[in-house]
């Protein structure tokens, strides 16, 4: 391990600005077919104002240092690609309310308080094994997320398309004042909390189970009133909530990269928390460059193959000063393979006295294939990576920080499994996602239930 400013490349790492990710091998960018209308788009995206502010940014990064000492448990969750088709006040506020279903779960079950950060307001990008998909013969280049080209499979949809990253960028930012207006507005007051919980969700067991935590949270507030404590909080009547993505299509980046007026620091203001992706985390690479210099929280996945020498290597490149909170190491190892790969790794970081928050994303590890040619995931497998993840944080006497999960608030069949036991066939009911999976409201609800469990072991 050196501290001295070269990479694993050999190459020099100083003078970081917001382009210096330029001079490095990009993976995963799309091909834009016209120059000058990206420079163009870079133009004026660098015009336009912050999605979010430092100090926001700032906050969160307290959160989750909070979360990274073992005081705080982290609930990131959303879609796996946000779309620009289905973009509504009804589905901003069903994913909203789910999330905070869940948090209030974890929050009253197991008595930890939930950090809340949405995969919203910008999920709009995603990275491919292929760059290329053949249909009945024909070769079209991948879908990469609406920010880039559609998902329909024509040459004309799958063309990237620079136009494309400011139409984002406005659905991030209708998306995050809504976010705002129903978190500090009244909808999410804990007063509330009967009216998360959906009709199709309420009708599930989960749904039934959640109304009884609710009635709990009822009864608290009336004794609280009834002893004469104030319920006057603002912690009762608001809940700050955060938005994420992955900092995947780099000119979008670092066009909204800003320098902040109160430190002189640089912060990504496309989101309060960016993360780097499985496919992205290369030492040498544009991603990694790219996020070590702005000073938002980070997270990085792990899948599988990282080896404790590369993650050591991340943690001094991204997190240098061991800043708590700045770092969140997020581990997608799959249900087979965690028990055997996690370990060396949260013995690595623990050894080096890394202050890292660790997440477990049981999601992306876990996916196959039906026979009927469905992608999916089932909710056993989920549920034992995660199970099998605290097992190795317990062994190594590290605190199971949080955890990354694809949800939605639709009524929708995506994962087999679950109380409802979808089935294969159940998912051809009703699969509507646009790129990986999700766990519907009372899959989510169950995963929810059975981690405030796991937590107050
Ligand atoms: C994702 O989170 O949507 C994703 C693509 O994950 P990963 O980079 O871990 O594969
Ligand atoms: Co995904």
């Amino acid at each position: 391990m050196s501290s001295a400013p070269v990479d694993a490349a050999g190459m020099p790492r100083t003078a970081w600005h917001p382009a210096s990710w330029r001079d490095r091998p990009a993976a995963q960018q799309p091909q834009w077919p016209d120059q000058a209308s990206l420079d163009q788009v870079r133009k004026t995206l660098a015009g336009l104002p912050p999605l979010v502010f430092a100090g926001e940014a700032r906050q969160l990064q307290a959160q989750l240092a909070e979360a990274a000492a073992g005081r705080a448990f982290v609930l990131q969750a959303g879609d796996c690609a946000e779309s620009f088709d289905d973009m509504s006040a009804d589905n901003i506020r069903d994913k909203l309310k789910v999330i905070l279903q869940m948090a209030v779960v974890l929050a009253f079950s197991a008595g930890v308080p939930t950090v809340k950060i949405g995969r919203i307001a910008g999920q709009f990008a995603k990275p491919r094994s292929s760059s290329t998909e053949v249909v009945d013969d024909v070769e079209l280049p991948s879908f990469r997320g609406h920010m880039v080209n559609d998902a329909s499979f024509s040459e004309d949809s799958r063309a990237a398309d620079a136009e494309r990253l400011v139409r984002a960028y406005h659905q991030s930012a209708s998306t995050l004042n809504l976010l705002r207006a129903f978190t500090k507005g009244g909808y999410a007051d804990l007063r509330q909390v009967h009216v998360w919980n959906q009709e199709f969700i309420a009708a599930s067991p989960e749904g039934r189970r959640y109304e009884r935590v609710a009635d709990g949270i009822d009864s608290a507030l009336r004794f609280m009133a009834a002893c004469g404590v104030s319920t006057d909080a603002p912690e009762l009547h608001q809940v700050d909530f955060y938005t994420s993505h992955e900092a995947l299509v780099l000119d979008y980046e670092e066009a909204l990269t800003r320098e902040d007026s109160i430190t002189g620091q640089w912060y990504d203001c496309s989101a309060h928390m960016l993360w780097i992706g499985e496919r992205t985390r290369q030492l040498d690479g544009a991603h990694v460059e790219f996020m070590r210099g702005i000073k938002n929280p980070l997270g990085c996945k792990l899948g599988p193959t990282a080896s404790p020498a590369e993650v050591l290597e991340l943690c001094e490149v991204l997190n240098p000063d061991r800043i708590p909170g700045r770092l969140t190491l997020i581990s997608r190892m799959g249900a087979e393979k965690v028990s055997d790969v996690l370990p060396p790794l949260l013995a690595a970081v623990r050894d080096a006295g890394h202050p890292v928050l660790w997440e477990c994303d049981p999601m992306h590890g876990n996916t196959y294939t039906t026979a009927g040619g469905r992608k999916t995931r089932h909710f056993e497998d989920v549920m034992a990576e995660i199970d099998h993840y605290f097992t190795a944080h317990a062994k190594a006497g590290t605190w199971p920080g949080g955890i990354h999960v694809e949800i939605t608030g639709d009524d929708v069949t995506e994962c087999v499994g679950g109380a409802e036991a979808i089935s294969d066939d159940d998912l051809e009911l009703r699969y509507e996602t646009m790129c990986d999976p999700r766990l519907n409201g009372p899959q989510s609800l169950e995963l929810a239930f059975r981690l405030a469990e796991r937590l107050s072991d």
